[in-house]
């Protein structure tokens, strides 16, 4: 797909249906987080491959739709590597989230419901205390047409020389 293609059709899918995924683009998604830009390239985290189904359902805890991704990554992030380790594993994320799209898999950027299941997913995968499990992007094949949630127009964001 043609990079703003990418942009274009990347969307939070939520409607997830099983797939077999390669390992090969599992791999081609995890590169494209690690070649994110980072503050001073310090890279501050781990990323996290889940595939099986019942490390699956643990993180499905926090959104039910999770149970029906066929892989999830999980961001760990290491707060005490940088001052903008949350800059960073967002850049990481979006790197991911695009890659996903471009190989025509679908998946949503989950961050806000983590928080509260956090310390138990933690405990469950032996993320050590001074790490955060921040961000997971569960990966499927997209089960209904959908489209990005609706944007702001440039004319309303952009400003030129001045505000
Ligand atoms: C920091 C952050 C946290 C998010 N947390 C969640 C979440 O916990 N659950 C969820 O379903 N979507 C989550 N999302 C996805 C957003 O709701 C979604 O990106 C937004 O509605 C815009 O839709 P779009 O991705 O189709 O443009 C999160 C996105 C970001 C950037």
């Amino acid at each position: 797909m043609e990079f703003f293609e990418v942009i274009k059709n990347r969307r939070s899918c939520r409607n997830l249906e099983p797939v077999e995924i390669p390992e090969e683009d599992i791999e081609k998604i995890l590169d494209a987080g690690r070649r994110a830009t980072s503050g001073l390239n310090k890279q501050p985290y781990d990323f996290l491959l889940v595939r099986e189904k019942e490390n699956i359902e643990k993180i499905a805890a926090a959104q039910g739709f999770i149970s029906n991704a066929s892989a999830v990554i999980v961001i760990i992030a290491k707060p005490d590597v940088s001052q903008f380790w949350l800059e960073d594993v967002s850049a990481a994320a979006e790197n991911m989230h695009l890659a996903v799209t471009a190989l025509g898999y679908g998946t949503t950027w989950i961050e806000g419901t983590l928080l509260k299941k956090e310390q138990e997913l933690k405990k469950h995968f032996n993320i050590p205390e001074n790490m955060r499990f921040i961000i997971a992007l569960p990966i499927g094949k997209p089960a209904s047409e959908g489209s990005q949630s609706p944007k702001r127009k440039l004319e309303d964001i952009v400003y030129r020389e001045s505000r």
